[in-house]
């Protein structure tokens, strides 16, 4: 398998270069510049990410490169770019203008590798406040925009190629051909990373890895838990026990609806009924992190309980993925990077478990390709994430059997309609694909009910209801959030639906703020 590394110098896009380069069917890591890993025989190429540093400023992020540069196939993008110009030879200047946003970018030698396939002319996006004065040694100009002379170059005598644009943002429009043309043309991937690979490779891992032993999995409905339980599933079959917690906070019919899928793909589980234990456990708290401890400590005491009953279990699975395992790389101080909290506890510990994480090399798209590819139904795949603490965390205030019963079906109705408003645009989940509904255009939707009541009129009667508020997002992971618009007529059907169906609401809102500085959820 070749492998493309890609090491990071901090900047906010690096991930897209990963994601750029395995759209490309080729596999790549990301790893911070100060941690650089001994190479394989199966890499093939090396590209240096942007930064939000400046080569010129002190404490600079620093790489050594001479084991790679002249040795391996080398990219430099953006402060890559000026970082080889600024170490080899050349000169990076503060900009008299700072360079940021659209240009054109001009071809200049049409021969080039990087730019077969090319338009002589296409955009580009920049963002940076430094410049290339002088090439490094040995350097040719390839491609100028009208501000910038140095745009690319080509160090002769290597395969070292820089750009000072981002190639891996949507607005650099033939920036993916350049990638290409990198990744396939210079360094010769083939490009035979497909999830087929992975997954046929996967299994063998996981066989030679946990061999005859008893493996757990909890699993809640997610992509990743339910790729990673078919994944297990298929490698080892019923040595996988998988344990679903039902916490009487999931969505309507939530809980019969995702076992019964589980049960048709084959999978072994155990379904846990435990809903009263946490609405016993939440009786009377009304702050937000009150409640998730309450719901996270219940939720270890029921799955350990299931877990302890499964004898001679080795190993617990989980559905780690990628953006959770690349080690964030701050060049500004520590980041305040928030890490998912992990829901097992303290059960490796306890019963001596080994972990097993067969989804740690993937991005979320990629996961989703895998389970497509295993067969899994595309309503689970293309699922929205939802949070732990369920709608424990979209019920304002203390939560009771009655408020649940609103939430779920003013949800219910929300996201039934979501799933069958025609709609074409990048699918949220996949940009790559176009959605064919709202649903699939979206991150991420739900309701809050609000601990608000107000008057209304229905017929001739006066109501004091609650007010139910309806959230949709764009993301990429969560961290930040835009507010998606929805169309009107689709906003007044969904109200119109939810206040003549649902008993006790008389009011729908929809939440038009981002995150920040709002969060997605209300809690
Ligand atoms: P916020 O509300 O912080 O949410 O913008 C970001 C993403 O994280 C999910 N979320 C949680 N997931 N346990 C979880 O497993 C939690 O306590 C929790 N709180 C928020 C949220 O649904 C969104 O996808």
């Amino acid at each position: 398998m070749d492998k493309i590394i890609i090491l990071d110098f901090g900047s906010q896009v690096t991930q897209l270069i990963g994601r750029r380069v395995r759209e490309l069917n080729v596999y790549c890591e990301i790893h911070p510049f100060n941690k650089v890993p001994a190479f394989d025989e199966t890499v093939r190429g090396v590209i240096l990410s942007g930064s939000p540093a400046s080569v010129r400023q002190e404490n600079a992020p620093v790489v050594d490169l001479s084991g790679i540069k002249g040795k391996y196939p080398l990219l430099g993008i953006c402060y890559g770019a000026q970082y080889l110009a600024h170490h080899f030879g050349g000169k990076v200047e503060a900009s008299g203008s700072r360079e940021y946003g659209r240009a054109m970018f001009n071809v200049t030698d049409t021969a080039c590798p990087l730019f077969q396939g090319v338009s002589t002319s296409s955009q580009v996006w920049m963002s940076h406040g430094d410049t290339i004065t002088a090439l490094p040694e040995g350097a040719e100009v390839i491609g100028s925009t009208s501000d910038v002379v140095n745009a690319a170059y080509h160090i002769k005598g290597e395969d070292t190629y820089a750009v000072q644009f981002h190639p891996e943002v949507f607005h650099s429009k033939e920036g993916p051909k350049m990638l290409e043309n990198f990744v396939k043309g210079v360094c010769g991937c083939k490009g035979d990373w497909t999830a087929d690979s992975f997954i046929s490779t996967a299994i063998e891992e996981i066989r030679a890895k946990v061999g005859e032993d008893k493996v757990i999995l909890g699993l809640s409905g997610g992509v990743d838990s339910t790729v990673a339980a078919v994944l297990l599933n298929k490698a080892i079959g019923q040595n996988l026990t998988c344990i679903f917690v039902d916490n009487g906070l999931l969505r309507k019919n939530e809980f019969e609806d995702v076992l019964e899928s589980y049960k048709d793909m084959g999978l072994n589980v155990i379904g846990a009924r435990s809903g009263k234990l946490f609405l016993d456990a939440l009786a009377g708290i009304s702050d937000p992190e009150g409640k998730r401890k309450a719901i996270g400590k219940t939720f270890i005491d029921v799955f350990n309980a299931e877990a302890m009953k499964i004898e001679n279990a080795k190993w617990l699975a989980q559905g780690t993925i990628y953006p959770d395992v690349i080690e964030s790389c701050s060049v500004n101080g520590p980041s305040a990077k928030i890490k998912s909290h992990h829901n097992v506890g303290g059960l490796p510990e306890k019963m001596h478990l080994k972990i097993v994480e067969p989804l740690r090399s993937l991005f979320k798209d990629e996961v989703r390709r895998v389970g497509r590819a295993l067969g899994i139904k595309e309503e689970l795949v293309s699922r929205h994430p939802f949070p732990g603490p369920s709608l424990g965390i979209r019920i304002l205030g203390e939560i009771t059997e009655d408020k649940l019963e609103i939430l779920r079906n003013a949800d219910d109705i929300f996201i039934k309609s979501l799933r069958s408003w025609p709609c074409e645009l990048p699918a949220a989940a996949e940009p790559i694909r176009t959605a064919t509904n709202l649903y699939d255009a979206i991150w991420q939707a739900g309701v809050m009910l609000l601990p608000v009541r107000s008057v209304g009129v229905m017929g001739d009667e006066r109501t004091y209801e609650y007010t139910v508020a309806l959230r949709a997002v764009t993301s990429t992971d969560g961290m930040t959030a835009d507010w998606f618009p929805l169309p009107y007529d689709f906003m007044a059907k969904v109200s119109n639906d939810i206040i003549n169906k649902v008993k006790g609401v008389n009011r729908v809102c929809y939440d038009i703020s981002s995150k920040p500085p709002a969060t997605i959820e209300w809690e």
